[in-house]
């Protein structure tokens, strides 16, 4: 009798645990590099990962129906992890270019960018690109600010693992100019009263990035977007974190 007992709360056990298995969300790994507000970065007192990029990948997990678990790593480590497995794709203000296309598939685009250069408030020396020739620059590493600086001829280029510490090397004086992303120059010099920016120097598009060949993911991902965008949910998570 008790053996019958015994057998019949395992099979209710093994039921019970196989139902909620079949509840549990798949779970989407996604790599960031949480040193750029206001797109990601961490809550100092709690850890937590905060910003633009960290909502709608959770309201783009939301609607595919995952579990969205974030993993920070060092910006330009975040393409060879993606490569290596260690995360299912990279939400992290990365702009979709051709270089990085060799590498890796991207998303639809789900926001224009732009680079900017940013100088101390008292400078009026630098307004173009060309302004910056014979001069010291600073860059986040491998970014598109480094890009577009390094492809002209006469520029020394600064190189930072940090976004923030590259913009802080012009607050020091260790450079003239700091080549970065609109929103975070908006962000850090609302901060930091002593430096500004100017007008777009060039026009960007970011997008998710997954590796080649997960096309069903992909797929899933623009399908998240595209109802993100269509429930009114993007113009939140946009007024929520973005100027104007
Ligand atoms: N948009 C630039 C790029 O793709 C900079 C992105 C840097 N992102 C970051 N989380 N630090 O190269």
């Amino acid at each position: 009798m008790k053996k019958m007992w015994f057998s019949l709360l395992c099979k209710a056990l093994v039921l019970v645990l196989g139902a909620t298995a079949a509840m549990a969300k798949p779970v989407l790994k996604v790599g960031t590099s949480a040193d750029f507000p206001p797109f990601e970065f961490q809550d100092e007192k709690t850890g937590e990962y905060l910003g633009f990029d960290i909502d709608l990948i959770k309201a783009i997990g939301e609607a595919i129906g995952m579990e969205v678990e974030i993993v920070n790593t060092a910006w330009d480590g975040l393409i060879p992890a993606l490569l290596t497995g260690n995360f299912d794709c990279i939400i992290s203000a990365m702009t979709i270019t051709e270089d990085r296309l060799k590498a890796v598939d991207f998303s639809d685009p789900y926001f224009s960018a732009s680079q900017v250069i940013v100088t101390k408030l008292e400078d009026t020396s630098i307004k173009t690109v060309e302004d910056l020739v014979g001069k010291q620059v600073s860059v986040q590493i491998g970014t598109t600010g480094d890009l577009t600086v390094s492809e002209i001829d006469g520029i020394i280029v600064k190189r930072f693992n940090l976004a923030p510490d590259a913009i802080q090397e012009v607050r020091n004086g260790g450079v003239a100019a700091c080549v970065i992303d609109l929103a975070v120059a908006e962000e850090i010099s609302q901060q930091y009263k002593d430096i500004k920016y100017g007008e777009p120097i060039t026009t960007e598009e970011y997008g998710i990035a997954i590796r080649k060949g997960n096309t069903q993911l992909l797929e899933k991902i623009n399908e998240g977007i595209a109802q993100v965008k269509a429930s009114g949910k993007y113009d939140e998570i946009y007024a929520k974190w973005l100027k104007d």
